[in-house]
């Protein structure tokens, strides 16, 4: 499974392309990247804790809830995530990968020490405990390279995949978008789940078209 934002946008997290999408209302170069950091960590700071706010208001919905039932049914499963917002580990889903990371975690700049950190009240910009350096939101930014060791899983379950879902995303963020091209050519069967069809149906053997929440729930009732 390779999901992406569509699969929470119906627990109330805003997706990033598309209508509505935070990237309409916001230069990812301004908040989402090390440089933007690195010249204002406090406006960085001060949209993640307006993130981290309304994620921590949002519950998991029958699309996760469906995810987390298939990965109990079924041996072999693996979950890659883009999404940073730890509402499949709500759901009960074991071990995402989470390739872009995970906004509840922290990682000092300083000493390099990676925590999770649920309060919503800390100041803009944090600093560590254990050091006093600045600490940072443990997301992959643009520009940034995915943690090695999770990329080398995500591909080898991606090529080793009979089948892949590919749900909610809008596969331009490479290289989470890869991840299902390799699957394909590497004999998977890629089903997509999404509210738009696919921008090259050559890349999927079937598209269904709906909202992730409905969708899931009826094909693991199908299944
Ligand atoms: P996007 O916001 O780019 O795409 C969301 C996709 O979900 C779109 O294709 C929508 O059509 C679809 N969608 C929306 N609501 C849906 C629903 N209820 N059911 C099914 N599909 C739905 O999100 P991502 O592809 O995840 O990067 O974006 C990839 C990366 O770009 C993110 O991880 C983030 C962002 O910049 C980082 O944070 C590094």
């Amino acid at each position: 499974m390779l999901t992406g934002a569509g699969v929470s946008a119906e627990s109330g997290v805003p997706t990033f392309r598309g209508q509505g999408g935070i990237w309409e209302r916001h230069r990812p170069e301004d908040l989402a990247t090390p440089q933007a950091f690195a010249r204002d960590p406090a406006l960085v700071w001060r949209w993640y804790h307006w993130r981290r706010r309304l994620i921590h208001a949002c519950r998991p919905n029958p699309a996760h809830l469906a995810l987390a039932e298939l990965e109990a049914r079924l041996p072999g499963f693996n979950l890659i995530t883009q999404n940073v917002d730890g509402l499949h580990r709500l759901a009960g889903s074991r071990a995402p990968l989470e390739i872009h990371g995970n906004l509840w975690f922290v990682r000092c700049l300083d000493c390099g020490e990676r925590r999770e950190e649920r309060r919503l009240d800390l100041p803009a910009p944090p600093s560590c405990p254990l050091c006093g350096g600045l600490l940072r939101p443990d997301v992959v930014w643009f520009g940034e390279n995915l943690d090695q060791e999770l990329l080398e899983r995500a591909w080898q379950a991606a090529q080793e995949a009979e089948v892949m879902l590919v749900v909610g995303t809008s596969a331009v963020v490479r290289p989470a978008a890869s991840l299902a091209t390799a699957a394909k050519r590497a004999g998977a069967f890629v089903i997509e789940v999404n509210l738009e069809p696919p921008p090259n149906s050559s890349q999927v053997d079937v598209s269904l078209l709906g909202k992730a929440g409905q969708v899931l729930p009826a094909l693991l009732e199908a299944s």
